[in-house]
């Protein structure tokens, strides 16, 4: 088995003859925002699969897919979007949920954006807020990091101060006014999943400084701070946690609220990627 530095260097040597461009950003998309990357122009499509060692996505009917691209019209950098996501809670190690992110930052891309679905558990979060996350709990009990350190990548103890950085988050403050929109700030908790919370758990987190739950970002964001990436996260709140809604949680209901979301989240997105061009 070749080493994670060899393995990050054929997917790069293999990305780079299907497009010689330097993302400026890594995008990963969360639930209901995949089509996003359809949306990109001058863009070069390339299936997880035909890349060597790049992390493919299990679910039946969503293979997963790299687009490398623009924005339709107005300045833009060079964006690489990740549709499909690997996540623990299907099985994967936490060095498969990582790997594409990792090799989107050993193209060259500088900073991470990070989108994702998740449950709102502090009492001033609604269904369908978009969420700048400023710091996460990472409970899933696991680290991309584990194991021996890759050098050539990162340090052996990475510092996690500021992991979401505030001038990335000012940003997007500065972008959500432009578009009009209200962008609200939460500590975002990873869990493993996939069975949602009990009441006592979001309890729990909620004691712990948790404003928003969901099953995935924190591998992702710590391998990325561990490369040295700027990182940008933004959640669109699809329901009300466990025990706060009054009701039983289900994937259709954050399935529906992503997509009634889905319109505002691409417009705040691209604001913010026209803000790194
Ligand atoms: N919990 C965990 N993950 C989620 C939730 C939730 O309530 N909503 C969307 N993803």
């Amino acid at each position: 088995m070749n080493t994670l530095r060899e393995r990050l260097d054929e997917s790069v040597a293999a990305l780079r003859a299907r497009d010689a461009r330097v993302p400026t950003v890594a995008l990963v998309l969360g639930s209901g925002l995949g089509a996003f990357a359809d949306t990109l122009v001058d863009a070069t499509v390339i299936p997880f699969a035909e890349v060597p060692h790049l992390a493919n996505v299990t679910v039946p009917g969503h293979a997963g897919k790299l687009v490398i691209g623009r924005l339709k019209e107005g300045p833009s950098p060079v964006v690489a979007a990740l549709a499909g996501r690997i996540h623990l809670y299907e099985g994967h190690s936490p060095d498969d949920v990582v790997y594409n992110v990792r090799a989107l930052l050993t193209l060259g891309a500088r900073n991470l954006v990070v989108t994702n679905a998740a449950g709102g558990i502090s009492p001033t979060l609604r269904p369908g807020d978009l969420t700048l996350i400023t710091d996460h709990l990472n409970l899933t009990g696991r680290s991309p990091l584990s194991g021996p350190n890759e050098d050539s990548l990162g340090p052996r103890f990475p510092d996690m101060t500021d992991a979401y950085d505030p001038a990335l988050r000012k940003l997007a403050h500065a972008a959500a006014e432009s578009v009009g929109q209200t962008l609200r700030e939460g500590v975002y908790a990873g869990l493993l999943g996939p069975s949602y919370e009990t009441p006592a758990e979001i309890r729990m987190l909620r004691a712990m400084g948790a404003d928003l739950v969901g099953m995935s970002t924190v591998a992702e964001v710590i391998a990325a701070r561990h490369m040295g990436a700027r990182v940008l996260g933004m959640s669109c709140v699809t329901n009300l946690a466990a025990g706060v809604s009054p009701h039983a949680l289900s994937h259709a209901e954050v399935e529906e609220t992503a997509r009634a979301a889905r319109d505002r989240f691409i417009a705040l997105l691209e604001a913010i990627l026209r803000g790194l061009a």
